[in-house]
């Protein structure tokens, strides 16, 4: 077998996104879904893996921007698309696929890869960590009491299209301050909140806007109800679909609100940040139940030196870390970091003694503050070289809160 592996031409996206659904195990793709995914397609870095005169597969990339720890905010590929025909299957197509995308990546001088990943087995393999997890979390509205007062400001209900133009805005203010999030286009927004489900799923929400004393909107908030009976008795539960605030007390003025719909008995939502203060707001923390823990954003450090002194650092220091790709020999070597409050470098130093020595799928999980060092090596993921430096790793790269990543692409 002979695959050839090139970029997709317009004219050919019905043909490459139909292989991309047939990969996911859908027979026919509704043409809505491939207009949609036509509003945000990128063709030069839409990858499709030909066999003969047939696409046998396919990998595509968003350009994005993502906050990193410190503020930076940096051009990120969010890789998506990522599908083989079951004919082709464990033939070598995406390892094919993936050795293009990240030479395209070089070139194009992109230091970080991102995805969501399918199946979590598939990705270590091609240098890729779990840079951000996520938890489910469901509460029975009747025991989410708060300890304290919420905090003055209003809440008003806004329609679908009132949200497409108050959201964004705040929105694109909110993840600058969370690293690990991503920039959203106008048109990801218009599919976010577009009359389609959308791609958090679900149909139709209503949108809460959270407004401070002094009226100028800090959170926001979409969510479903849906009706529920037993017995005769109303037992609705309520799908919080995104939840942002500028702080803990707008985030549970927001929360209140939808624990507080008529007839709700259960509140639920999905990714929500490892780290979501909302416990600490309840009377019987117990109640709010976590679902699931699960891993979010895969992240993929295509230049480790470019990435490394692109972020901030919680202290000053220096670490050598010998870094192992064996995806991509090229990057593994020993990397230098001098990092400090006011900014780093980092270069290349084969012959150095490292501190530590780790995959590039670890480094990855590291990176954005997800993991520590300490954390990594109990997990067996990092070998301590020189004394204690885990712990100065960790130091280093330590952020105030988990990395979080709300969209899905
Ligand atoms: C995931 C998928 C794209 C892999 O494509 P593929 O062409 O079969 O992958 P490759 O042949 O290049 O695999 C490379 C290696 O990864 C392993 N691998 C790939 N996908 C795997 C999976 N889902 N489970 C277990 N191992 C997998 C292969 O066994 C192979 O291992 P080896 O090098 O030890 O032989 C394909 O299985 C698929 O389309 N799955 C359904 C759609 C999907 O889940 N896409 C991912 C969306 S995030």
């Amino acid at each position: 077998m002979t695959v050839e592996i090139r970029t997709v031409a317009e004219d050919e996206a019905p043909a490459y996104f139909r292989t991309i659904s047939a990969g996911f195990g859908s027979a026919g793709s509704p043409d809505e879904d491939l207009a949609e995914w036509q509003t945000v397609a990128e063709y030069d870095q839409c990858l499709a893996a030909v066999d003969g005169d047939r696409f046998v597969g396919g990998a595509s990339a968003y350009s994005f921007e993502m906050t990193l720890p410190g503020g930076a905010l940096v051009p990120v590929a969010g890789v998506s698309n990522v599908a083989v025909l079951p004919t082709h299957r464990r033939q070598g197509v995406l390892t094919g696929l993936f050795t293009r995308q990240l030479d395209d990546l070089v070139e194009r001088g992109v230091a970080l890869a991102a995805l969501n990943a399918s199946e979590s087995r598939i990705y270590r393999r091609f240098g890729y960590g779990v840079g951000t997890s996520s938890m489910s979390v469901q509460i029975d509205t009747r025991h989410s009491e708060y300890l304290d007062d919420l905090p003055p400001g209003r809440l008003h209900l806004v329609s679908a299209q009132e949200a497409r133009s108050i959201f964004p805005v705040f929105y694109d203010r909110w993840r600058r301050g969370r690293a690990g999030s991503l920039a959203r286009s106008d048109a990801w927004w218009d599919i976010m909140l577009g009359p389609r489900e959308g791609w958090k799923g679900g149909g139709e929400a209503f949108h809460l806007v959270h407004e401070d004393a002094a009226g100028e909107i800090d959170g926001y908030a979409s969510y479903q109800p849906q009706s529920r009976t037993e017995h005769g008795n109303f037992q609705s539960v309520v799908r919080v679909r995104e939840l942002v605030g500028a702080d803990g007390g707008v985030e549970a003025a927001l929360w209140r609100f939808c624990f507080d719909v008529d007839l709700v008995r259960l509140a639920r939502a999905e990714m929500r940040p490892v780290d979501d203060p909302l416990r600490w707001r309840l009377v019987e923390p117990r109640q709010l139940a976590v679902t699931s823990l699960t891993d979010q954003l895969w992240l993929r450090i295509v230049d480790v030196a470019g990435a490394l002194s692109v972020r901030g650092y919680a202290a000053t220091g220096g670490l050598a870390l010998a870094v192992e790709d064996p995806f991509r020999s090229a990057v593994s070597g020993t990397y230098r970091l001098e990092a400090g409050p006011d900014g780093a470098t980092c270069t290349r130093a084969d012959g150095a003694t490292p501190d530590l020595r780790l995959d590039v799928a670890d480094l990855g999980a590291a990176y954005l503050g997800g993991a520590s060092f300490s954390l990594l090596r109990a997990g067996g993921r990092v070998e301590e070289c020189t004394p204690a430096a885990a712990a100065r790793a960790d130091a280093l790269f330590r952020t105030e809160r988990a990395p979080y990543c709300a969209t899905t692409f």
